[in-house]
């Protein structure tokens, strides 16, 4: 094209639209207005303290939060008549500072929404502003006042875009007074914290140390791990699950799909699927779920392994073997195999496997190894001049001081630390795990879980095993008869004068080739023995192709999802989940609440079931350790083995194995919704949760 007619075809009107930033897609979904709980038809809404909750409260916590400590759960009502008094409170003019902390989760801009729309409604004059990135918004006064136009161009959307996050945690004195000094330079009556478990801590904190200045400050339960789920001591629940755990499981899941739509066709590769949950693994017990994939591992399962033979014996002699709880990464990748051998002998040598981030946390010998390494280097360090990573730069010179350790007198201090079991366990490990394991400590002397390949970790063993299966005659692709059949006839060879021969049952649907033939050399020789061929004739053709087809090779393509989930336009259960949220902050603001987190009771029923209510976060904390000191802090909550939601995946993890020659049974969830009504309206993990309830012992 001549450049004069190119920059012409630029302006024509349909050029012009299909190359827009925005398309008809992102218009709608930023114009849908989320549906608000009955409770804000109401113009006014008032808390009332359901009494019916108990906590086990922490000292610590009563002692260092005593102004909320005694808060209660408050259930927002409407007010249809309401007092003069909540009038004036409601519609008196605000300034109200949102904060977004830690990881972005799909659904945040819609509890800025929900504020936005309730502050504005109360009171035209009411001012929102966003603190910029995260709590350092908040430490060093950047802040932007949020307009119509603004909040507008972010509603329904992913991302935490329009005032960004940050990571900071306000843990000191001095980031607390600097964070109270802007509260009160920008005159806030309220701060609203949107955050996980450390960042409500957070605000627990900001609650007590700003209460002397009137300011209010409120939580929101985010993060796509979905570990910020709240109960009382009896286990009544309060908050089913963080803001953003839907979508992304979501958007992880329709991924994960595709590859096995993928994997199914081309039938090579095994999808090794990591997915985000830096600790708990509820994202991956939701992807097995809505995808069904071959294997899913859940890192709290393994934890709770208890070795039924190792116990037997052990309780036999008069004995406790501590080895036989929890599972070595060795047995978990003699697990996986296992699974992978049985679909291969079905004629499946592929499929889908989901590893949840956070699976070395839930590993015995990890956890010992990093405890103990943690140690021997901390001690080193205080006893030598040059740090332990500059006295051994190599990994061959640090494991060869590891060797030495263990050689010594097991009474010796350092034999009872590392002795010849933790040197042999160590070795077993591929090189750049062991390199990850004895990488430098953080500042406080933490390992870095982040600098590890998880999924590496664990396929390498896999990979190490699975040859070894192969050498045994173990690990072997099964072959349709009817395949073997039409192969041997091609070549002119009768079928049956060779199946007995070739295969360890000829009379089933699905053939294994023997055990001992592994090789072409053995093929021979079981041809030869079994005089269907003279020492010195060449290995028929067909036979041959049907052998090659027999021997596996395990391949493999690795996927991280995390980030792209963690971006992912929210579903219609975040959108409107979240927007209430806001429209619950702004209510306990406007009644007066603080250190209280904003939740919706019920959230695992439908939604005419919704219940927007004040959790108080001070009575939720306890003691835990973190750099290496005990703290305060918001309880983490894992995947509950006794939860029906479990216990399905584990009544259908055979099923969805599918090691026999039918289908498989993966699932397609589709695309994210933000309107309409599906069967996707709440994560899968809440309705068997809600529906098997009565099921739980
Ligand atoms: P939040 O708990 O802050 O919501 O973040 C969770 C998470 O997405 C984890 O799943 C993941 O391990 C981590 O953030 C990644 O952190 P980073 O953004 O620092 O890479």
């Amino acid at each position: 094209m001549k450049t004069a007619k190119f920059r012409q075809f630029l302006t024509q009107p349909e050029v012009l639209q299909v190359t827009r930033n925005e398309n008809q897609a992102l218009v709608d979904r930023r114009s849908n207005q989320p549906a608000s709980c009955a409770v804000f038809d109401q113009p006014y809404s008032e808390l009332r303290i359901d009494e019916g909750y108990v906590f086990e409260i922490d000292p610590e916590a009563h002692r260092l939060l005593p102004r909320i400590i005694a808060n209660k759960v408050q259930a927002v009502c409407a007010a249809e008549t309401p007092a003069p008094r909540l009038q004036a409170s409601w519609e008196r003019p605000r300034t109200i500072g949102i904060v977004f902390s830690g990881g972005p989760a799909p659904g945040g801009h819609n509890v800025i929404a929900g504020i936005f729309d309730a502050a504005r409604r109360a009171n035209p004059e009411n001012r929102v502003i966003g603190f910029l990135m995260g709590p350092d918004g908040i430490i060093e006064n950047q802040t932007v006042r949020l307009t119509d136009e603004m909040v507008d161009a972010y509603r329904n959307l992913g991302g935490f875009g329009l005032i960004k996050t940050g990571r900071t945690k306000i843990d000191s004195k001095d980031k607390l007074s600097r964070s109270r000094a802007t509260c009160l330079a920008l005159g806030l009556d309220a701060l609203v914290v949107i955050g996980g478990d450390d960042s409500n801590t957070n605000a627990a904190f900001l609650a007590q140390e700003l209460a002397p200045d009137g300011i209010q400050v409120i939580g929101v339960p985010k993060t796509i791990d979905g570990d910020v789920q709240v109960r009382d001591a009896h286990g009544r629940l309060l908050c089913a699950m963080s803001f953003g755990f839907h979508s992304a499981a979501r958007a992880f899941s329709q991924d994960i799909s595709n590859l096995g739509s993928d994997g199914s066709s081309d039938v090579k590769y095994w999808h090794i699927c990591k997915v985000m949950g830096r600790v708990a693994s509820h994202l991956a017990l939701e992807v097995a779920l809505q995808t069904h994939a071959n294997i899913a591992l859940i890192g709290e399962e393994i934890a709770d392994y208890v070795d039924g033979a190792r116990v037997k014996d052990a309780q036999a002699a008069g004995n406790t073997d501590f080895t036989a709880y929890g599972m070595t990464l060795r047995h978990l990748s003699r697990h996986i195999c296992d699974g992978i051998v049985r679909r291969a002998a079905a004629g499946k040598n592929y499929g889908l496997m989901v590893i949840p981030e956070g699976i070395l946390e839930f590993i015995n010998e990890i956890g010992v190894f990093i405890t103990k390494l943690n140690t021997i280097i901390a001690e080193y360090n205080a006893t030598h001049d040059r740090d332990f990573h500059r006295g051994f730069p190599r990994l061959d010179d640090k494991l060869e001081f590891l060797r030495r350790l263990a050689r010594r007198d097991a009474k010796s201090r350092f034999g009872r630390i590392w002795n010849m079991r933790d040197d042999d366990l160590f070795n077993d490990l591929p090189d750049f795990f062991q390199k990850g394991l004895l990488t430098e400590r953080d500042s406080h002397g933490n390992f870095q879980f982040s600098q590890v390949n998880t999924e590496q970790v664990l396929i390498d063993l896999v990979k190490d095993y699975l040859d070894i299966l192969k050498e045994r005659g173990l690990y072997k692709v099964g072959i349709p008869k009817t395949y073997y059949r039409a192969i041997l006839a091609d070549g002119g060879l009768n079928p049956d004068y060779y199946g007995p021969v070739l295969f360890q049952d000829y009379n089933v649907d699905m053939l294994l080739v023997k055990k001992e033939i592994i090789s072409l050399k053995t093929l021979r020789n079981a041809l030869v023995q079994a005089k269907v061929l003279t020492r010195d004739a060449a290995i028929p053709a067909a036979v041959e192709k049907i052998y090659k087809k027999s021997v596996p090779s395990f391949k493999t393509q690795f996927h991280f999802y995390g980030y792209d989930g963690r971006g992912s336009d929210p579903t219609k259960f975040d959108c409107t989940y979240t927007y209430n949220l806001g429209l619950t902050a702004f209510s306990l603001i406007a009644n007066g609440a603080s250190g209280q987190m904003a939740a919706i009771r019920n959230l695992e029923q439908t939604f005419e079931h919704w219940e927007p209510i004040g959790i108080p976060i001070a009575p939720l904390m306890h003691l835990e350790e973190r750099k290496g000191k005990l703290a305060l802090v918001l309880e983490r909550s894992l995947v509950e083995l006794n939860s029906p939601a479990f216990k399905v995946v584990q009544a259908y993890r055979e099923k969805w194995l599918a090691a026999d020659p039918g289908p498989d049974h993966y699932r397609k969830p589709g695309a994210i919704h933000y309107a309409g009504s599906s069967e996707e309206d709440r994560p899968i993990t809440l309705v068997l949760n809600a529906l098997g309830a009565d099921f739980t012992d």
